[in-house]
């Protein structure tokens, strides 16, 4: 394939800018031609591709469907799968809306406090940045790849995507920490369904969930089933259990001995030498494995602008570890 590559992202350690055509047109053909090559960049990368000009996909939202293809055997239709339906583009059911404009209206997260780091950078690492997780870690299998496109960034240094690596930060990680985690299983939930840190911290009760919607243990340490190296796979405050975990077989709850390790693993995987920061320009395409990624949003001034982005998610490839699984979200016929 005849594609250019920058590598790594400005400021950080991994992630590389790629190039295959000079429009979303012609980067979709190109990467149709030949789909193990992109895969194969995305793995060089340790898990994030940016494509950047791909502003025709506004106008062909297919393209997008197109190349997530090339990630994975499905995309996922979000008719089909539990979402409100204001999230999901009118025509195109594999994208999902991200905005803080009608009818999704979800607001920005909150800007950290302080506002920027000691070394006057937006915060990154964790707790002092918070928001951090995995695309859907509250499924089983969960997903593979996101494709995220800015349809409409918001204002210049604010609305960024920030990327910590679990590759470099397990590869750093100290031999007695790798240990304690090495065998064990978190404990995932979704967003909104009431287990919460804030939840448990506040003592509320969480309501009974259907089989289809319980919290779902995912490995601390996954082995990546295209490269086979190993990397931290984690949640925090608001997607993990913290009324039964965030870990199994640990002290559970906020401030158990299960917490006390979370708040050690995060702040580790967060620190800035494992993070990039992604300022969005219009037509800005990143592709991130969720598999050996975390990301986090942050603040834009939603009272004063409108951001709209659209997201894919492209599931296939969760590794021997979850072989022959059914969709744990899925309710039983
Ligand atoms: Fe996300």
């Amino acid at each position: 394939m005849s594609f250019t590559r920058a590598a790594p992202l400005p400021g950080a350690s991994f992630g590389s800018t790629v190039r295959l055509g000079n429009d979303a047109g012609e980067t979709v053909a190109a990467a149709e031609r030949e789909p193990k090559a992109l895969v194969a960049a995305l793995a060089e990368a340790k898990g994030l591709l940016l494509i950047q000009g791909m502003n025709g996909i506004a106008d062909g939202p297919d393209l997008l469907i197109r190349l997530s293809r090339v990630f994975g055997p499905e995309v996922e239709d979000y008719r089909h799968t539990l979402t409100d339906l204001k999230s999901v583009h009118v025509s195109v059911p594999e994208i999902l809306l991200v905005s803080n404009m009608a009818p999704v209206s979800k607001a920005p997260p909150r800007r950290p406090e302080p506002p920027f780091a000691a070394d006057g950078l937006i915060p990154v690492q964790y707790p002092h940045r918070k928001g951090w997780h995995t695309d859907q870690s509250y499924r089983r299998p969960p997903p593979d790849i996101s494709l995220f496109y800015a349809v409409t960034p918001s204002e210049k240094d604010t609305g960024q995507t920030l990327f910590a690596n679990g590759i470099l930060a397990y590869e750093a990680l100290p031999a007695a920490l790798k240990a304690k985690v090495d065998k064990l299983d978190g404990l995932h939930a979704q967003p909104g369904s009431g287990r919460s840190r804030e939840a448990a911290l506040a003592g509320r009760m969480p309501r009974a969930f259907a089989a289809h919607e319980r919290s779902q243990r995912q490995p601390v340490v996954r082995t990546h089933p295209v490269t086979g190296e190993r990397s931290l796979y984690l949640c925090e405050w608001g997607q993990m259990d913290w009324f039964e975990g965030p870990f199994v077989g640990m002290e559970p709850g906020p401030h158990g001995a299960g917490a006390a390790l979370l708040d050690e693993i995060m702040a580790h995987l967060t620190e800035r030498r494992f993070c990039y920061a992604h300022e969005w320009t219009q037509g800005d395409l990143l592709i991130w494995d969720n598999r050996c990624l975390v990301h986090a949003a942050t603040w834009f001034d939603g009272d004063r602008e409108g951001r709209l982005m659209w997201r894919t998610t492209v599931h296939g490839n969760p590794g021997a570890y979850y072989a022959g699984e059914k969709k744990s979200w899925i309710p039983a016929a």
